[in-house]
């Protein structure tokens, strides 16, 4: 069974691995100003190097820790099975006002080799009561109007459309089951 786990050294082959197949559909270049995009510019090519998952552990740490500015405490998350690296899920701790316009209190993606297998379904739902832990009791999940397939994991784990803001769908996802 697939699992979250925290970041860890142990999966930095398959993490890596995950990345150059993110790099091979274009993620990472200059325009992507996703947290992908910039951990990609922040811990540099995906080696596999010891030192190189040092530094995207440490840019993990620093996301729940001291964030950027104008960004609030966030925590990833690695949806992993038996020591391989599927997917990641980023839970932030509350809105602020970019947030609660647009971005929402979480963000994942699945690595294009595990994709259509029901992990981002998965993932979501798992993380849930993590975000209920917070005190979250309904989570905003945004995602492109044209993204299918983030919107049937946002449908299928409950969320009720708000509104379209700036070409994103808005939803609330209730976090108690
Ligand atoms: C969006 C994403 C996370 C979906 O991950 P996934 O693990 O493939 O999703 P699931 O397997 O749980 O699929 C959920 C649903 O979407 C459908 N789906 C998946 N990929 C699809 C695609 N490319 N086109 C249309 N439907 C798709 C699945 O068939 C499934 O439908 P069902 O519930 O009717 O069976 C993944 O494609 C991804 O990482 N994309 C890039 C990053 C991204 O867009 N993140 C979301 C930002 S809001």
């Amino acid at each position: 069974m697939p699992a979250l786990i925290l970041p860890t050294a142990r999966l930095g082959h398959s993490f890596a691995a995950a990345l150059r197949e993110f790099q091979t559909e274009g993620r990472g270049g200059p325009d992507d100003r996703s947290l992908l995009g910039n951990l990609l510019r922040d811990a540099g090519p995906p080696d596999g190097t010891d030192a190189w998952i040092e530094r995207v552990l440490d840019f993990e740490h620093r996301l729940t820790t001291d964030p950027p500015r104008d960004f609030v405490p966030a925590t990833t998350y690695w949806w992993t099975e038996a020591d391989i690296y599927l997917g990641r899920i980023n839970l932030r701790h509350r809105l602020n006002d970019d947030l609660r316009e647009i971005g929402g209190h979480i963000g994942y993606d699945v690595r294009p080799t595990a994709r259509r297998r029901g992990h981002a379904t998965a993932m979501l739902a798992a993380v849930l009561p993590r975000a209920a832990a917070l005190g979250i009791t309904e989570a905003l999940v945004t995602c492109d109007t044209d993204n299918t397939a983030s919107r049937k994991v946002i449908e299928a784990n409950g969320g009720v459309l708000e509104d379209e803001r700036g070409g994103k769908l808005r939803y609330w996802v209730p976090t108690a089951t």
